[in-house]
């Protein structure tokens, strides 16, 4: 009997409902998607303490039947080694993460990138590697507690951490911002929104984009079934669940 195929997306909240909703855009494969919001922001969190979220993420995802994965969730893209899907039995060609996806971006010479993220994304320099092999000039800037506002649900929060993103920004004399960590385009319109107030021209960049072109390569069929797990029934995880529909 051939095998039905089954997506899972997953992320340590809701930050993950962004790249559900591009994948959305490309296939018509089932998708379950899960948020750890019980552990939500796994922020400072220690690489040891989220090797175990992510063991155990899969290991619920496998149990629902998934077989084809996209880690929407940049912290754990940068603690999953091959070792680690080796260990978990995971197929490398059946698993999709946001850093790699962002090998199939083209950028023109004139650019100057400001990657966002959190701070272990940034210092673990994921991003910076790929844009320097492009030859692509860029800055770095961590706003702290935007994934966490976001999670919580603090507008107030989420605007001030929008708008020090954006002056930092202005003074590196950045063309493009790439959100480096899936929270963030949860809050796109406000980013552009503030864009706009303060007479800034700054282009977006979503690495979800080029993870729905990858899912799209799979050809994967269904009937565009979401399925909703969390490990914490959050107002945030009930608010951001409509995205993706
Ligand atoms: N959404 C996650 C990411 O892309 C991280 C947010 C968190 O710290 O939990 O990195």
């Amino acid at each position: 009997m051939e095998e039905k195929p089954l997506l899972g997306i997953f992320d340590s909240g809701v930050g993950g409902f962004s790249v559900l909703k591009e994948v959305q855009k490309v296939t018509s494969v089932d998708t379950i998607y899960f948020g750890d919001c019980a552990n939500a922001p796994y922020g400072n969190k220690q690489e040891s303490e989220i090797v175990g979220y992510i063991k155990n993420i899969l290991s619920i995802l496998k149990k629902n039947g998934v077989t084809h994965f996209v880690s929407a969730c940049n912290r754990m893209s940068v603690f999953t080694t091959e070792k680690l899907l080796d260990e978990m039995n995971n197929r490398k060609d059946r698993y999709i993460d946001m850093v790699d996806a962002m090998h199939e971006i083209a950028f023109k010479d004139d650019v100057h990138v400001l990657i966002i993220g959190t701070k272990a994304t940034i210092a673990s320099e994921v991003y910076q590697n790929i844009l320097q092999e492009k030859g692509v000039i860029f800055s770095t800037f961590s706003p702290v507690h935007l994934a966490g506002n976001i999670e919580s649900g603090d507008i107030q929060a989420v605007s001030n951490d929008i708008v020090d993103v954006l002056m930092y920004a202005d003074q590196t004399k950045a063309t493009h911002i790439l959100y480096a960590c899936t929270h963030y385009p949860l809050v796109d319109s406000l980013f552009k929104e503030e864009t706009k107030i303060k007479g800034f021209s700054f282009q977006y960049i979503d690495p979800a984009v080029y993870v729905a072109y990858q899912v799209k390569k799979w050809n994967l069929k269904g009937n565009k079934q979401i399925i909703y797990k969390t490990s914490k029934e959050t107002d945030s995880f009930k608010k951001y669940k409509g995205l993706a529909s």
